[in-house]
This record gives C-alpha cells, structure tokens and sequence, in this order.
C-alpha cells in the first residue's frame, strides 16, 4: 500500500513548510515538492495542516481501579484516540502488591494483545520494591522495552511505595538507564483531610477537592524532585496541575536536574467551580482541577519548557460507576473521559487563542513524549525513515464536543458543549489509513506493541 499526501502544511517540533509526503509500507519514504511516486491512493492536503501522530503516554484501558474498573478497554480507547489524531498511547501496568511485575504484565498483555487499534506501549507501576522486583526492573529495561516505572506517593495500601522503596527504586533505574515517574501528592495528608471530612458528614465531590489542596501535591513534587537530586536519577511527574509543583520542579531545574513533567489538557481548561456543581463527580480525578491562577502558571510552564508534555490520564468511568460515590465523595471512582479531545482542545486552547506555537503543539502533543519515554525518531516526528503516523487536520473547522459525537465508551462528556476550532480529518497510522469521513478503518488487534529506550531528551 502506498499514499501520497498532497501540498499539506507539515509542522513538526522544529519547522513548518509545505510540501509532499510519499508513504510506502509502514514508513515515509519522501519528502518534498511536486513528488511524482504513483501510489495507490492520494490525499489532497491543501490547507490542511500536517502533525506527527499524538502520543498519549498517560491513559488507563480498562484497569481495575476503586472497586471497578475503566470504562474504556483496549479497543474502544484507542480507537476513541485515533479519533482524536492520538496514534500511540501509554498505558500503566499495575503490580498487585505482594506480587511480580510479570504476572502484570502477562495480566495486561491479555487485556490488550489482540485488541488495540492504535499502537501503544505500558509504563510498569511499581507499587511494592524489593530485591527480586529490583531484577524484574533490569529485566523489564534490558529485555522487554519497558524503560519506565511509575510510582505512587499516594493511594495508600493499594498503590502508594514509601520514601526508602522510591529512593532504592530510583537507584536500580538510575543505573540500568530507565526514567522514574510519579503521581505526586501526599498520601498521608489527604488521607487525613478525607477522614476528617468524612467524620464531619462533609461528602459531596467539593470535599474530594478540598481533601487535595495544593501543598498536598507542591510537597509531593519537592520531596520528590529532591530524592532524584539524591539518586542522580531521570524523572517524570505525571498529570501536573498547579503552580506550587510547577515552582518545585523550577527549583530543580536550577540545580540543572533532568525532571520531565507532563500536565493534561484538563488542568489547562477546566476548574474546581464544577465539583460545586450537582454532577461534580464527574469532575472526580486525582489531583484535582485547580484554580484559574494555576491554569496560568501552566500554560506559561510549556513556554518556558518546563512542561514537556500534554496527556490526558484518560480514565473513564460510567455515571453508573461514579455514583458509587453518590454518598460519599472518597467512593467515587477517581478519573474521566479525555483521550479523544487532547489534539484538539491543545490546538484550540493553545494554538488557535495564542498561547502556545504550531511547533510547541507538536513538541507537547507528539515529540517530546516519543523522545522521553526512548521511541525517536521512530515516532514522534514526520521525516524519512519514520513511522507513517500522520494527522491530517483541519485549523479552521469549528464543532461542540459531546458525548452525542464522541467515541469514548462514557456516557456523558466532561466537556459537553464546549466549542473547540480545529479538527482532526485523516489519521493515518504505520502506512494505513485509520480514520477518514469520520469512520475507523482499522480492526481490533492492528496496533502494535512498541518496545521503548532510553530517553533522548535533553533539558
Ligand atoms: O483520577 C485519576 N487520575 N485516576 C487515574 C489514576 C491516577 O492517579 O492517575
Ligand atoms: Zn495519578
Ligand atoms: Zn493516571
């Protein structure tokens, strides 16, 4: 199969022209002006403009999770994200405590082998350190592209490793090259505002909010910034929402420390006036929106480059599932629905009002994930040789997400009604396409599994 896509506006992270792109197989094999390849089939991409493939390296496909599980498994999500122009996800590994990491990984190869549409890798969650996971680690590094371990400072006697398991972890990643990853916020703290709201009858979504106040998540960050600092260790801090962390991570950034740190579309457009809301639970997540001062701190985050990347942590549940809270704010099932609005919320948001580059937007969408987390420049960028993982998109087309439009097995949408300019049209992933005329032309067991490396990134 061959594609030849015609007079598109390609930006990548680093330049924006105008020009051709010839694809044969799974790879791009041209690049240029008035290219005369003859392919089976030729898209005409005038006006159009031209993005590598989004990488979603935080989402959660059907993962057990508070009693229940996403709602979204291996093929719905990722379809929902081809939508969407997101080629790639990360998805996480969790280990049951008390067990290995590879019998969660056999679990989660069995949830997704088969099943994914879009191709798609997993950060191992390390959520209990010892001597014989330390060897998994090594293994998981050396033998299975699994380079990235994540851990929890919250969630306690379910996800949540102490201070001494985060600094050996570190050390054993530190020495065979891998990247650590955090959830940063303090556990105990929360812990303690939840039982006492719950003690005081204090149960509605607000009291989830006001359980997580900002120190919860600036000190988490700091302690755990200073424990790389310590172990010389890489690190990520995932779904970062405010700018107290931010100001942490600024910190080591003085230091010349190597902390990556990733926000998700939610906390750069939505804030904590919905969980006043009736319906707030839908706005459950961990942590939680912030204010409009921290929307602020954010978005300048990502220009000044201390913000590398933009997910989602999609993590949907039904409004059946969320009511398992409808009495009590600490049962609601943390997590929403988002992996199919990344690209275009971030270009609308972002690009289309100014506040961030067509390249930044590439850079936060799609290359830096793929040179973090060890994949460039197989993904992550539009060059010869690359992957042909391509998002046609229309800059001017403007539409209303909802759940009535969108493909994200939940039933209602956190952005209902919410307008957005931008949209994505073709989505091409590995040579074939997968979407077009707002149809998924690609089946359940076509995306592939991508070992990782070593990071690339340098800042
Ligand atoms: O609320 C969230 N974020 N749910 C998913 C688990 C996590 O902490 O990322
Ligand atoms: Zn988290
Ligand atoms: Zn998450």
């Amino acid at each position: 199969m061959s594609i030849l896509i015609k007079n598109g506006h390609i930006v990548t992270a680093a330049t924006n022209y105008i020009a051709d792109i010839y694809i044969e197989g799974e790879q791009i094999l041209a690049i240029g002006k008035n290219l005369s390849n003859k392919a089976d089939k030729t898209i005409d991409a005038t006006g159009k403009l031209v993005f590598p493939g989004g990488i979603d390296p935080h989402v959660h496909l059907d993962m057990p999770f508070m009693g229940t599980s996403s709602s979204d498994d291996y093929t719905t999500g990722t379809r929902a994200a081809l939508f969407g122009g997101t080629t790639m996800v990360i998805d996480f590994i969790l280990q049951t405590q008390g067990d290995t990491l590879s019998n969660a990984l056999k679990e989660w190869q069995g949830r997704s082998i088969g099943k994914a549409i879009s191709d798609y890798s997993y950060h191992m969650a390390v959520t209990d350190f010892n001597d014989n996971v330390a060897e998994e680690v090594v293994r998981f590094i050396e033998n299975e592209g699994i380079t990235s371990f994540k851990t929890f400072m919250a969630y306690k006697g379910a996800l949540m490793i102490d201070d001494g398991q985060m600094v050996r972890l570190m050390k054993v990643v530190k020495k065979h090259g891998g990247l650590v990853t955090v959830h940063a916020t303090n556990g105990d703290v929360i812990d303690s505002l939840i039982a006492k709201n719950r003690a005081e009858n204090k149960l509605s979504p607000l009291y989830h909010y006001l359980s997580q106040p900002e120190v919860t998540e600036s000190e988490a960050s700091g302690r755990f910034t200073d424990m790389l600092d310590y172990t010389k260790c890489p690190g990520y801090i995932v779904h970062m929402t405010c700018e107290g962390a931010l100001n942490a991570v600024r910190k080591a950034s003085q230091r010349n420390q190597k902390v990556f740190v990733e926000t998700c579309t939610q906390y750069l457009t939505l804030d904590a006036s919905l969980y006043e809301r009736e319906d707030g639970a839908k706005w459950v997540m961990s942590p939680p929106l912030r204010e409009k001062k921290d929307q602020t701190a954010l978005w300048s985050g990502i220009n000044q480059g201390l913000i590398q990347v933009v997910g989602t942590d999609h993590c949907p549940f039904t409004w059946e599932q969320k009511q398992m809270g409808k009495d009590d704010f600490s049962k609601i099932p943390n997590g929403h629905p988002a992996i199919e609005h990344r690209m275009e919320l971030l270009f609308s948001e972002g690009v289309h009002k100014g506040r961030i580059s067509m390249n930044k937007f590439v850079e936060v969408t799609s290359t830096n994930a793929a040179k973090i987390f060890g994949m460039h420049p197989r993904k992550g960028t539009i060059g010869i040789g690359t992957d042909a993982d391509i998002v046609i998109f229309d800059p001017k087309k403007e539409h209303t997400l909802s759940v009535e439009s969108h493909h994200m097995n939940a039933d209602y949408s956190s952005y209902e009604g919410f307008n957005v300019t931008g949209k994505t049209e073709t989505v091409i992933l590995r040579g074939k396409v997968a979407i077009e005329n707002n149809k998924c032309h690609l089946d359940p067991g076509y995306g592939q599994f991508i070992k990782r490396g070593k990071t690339s990134l340098t800042i």
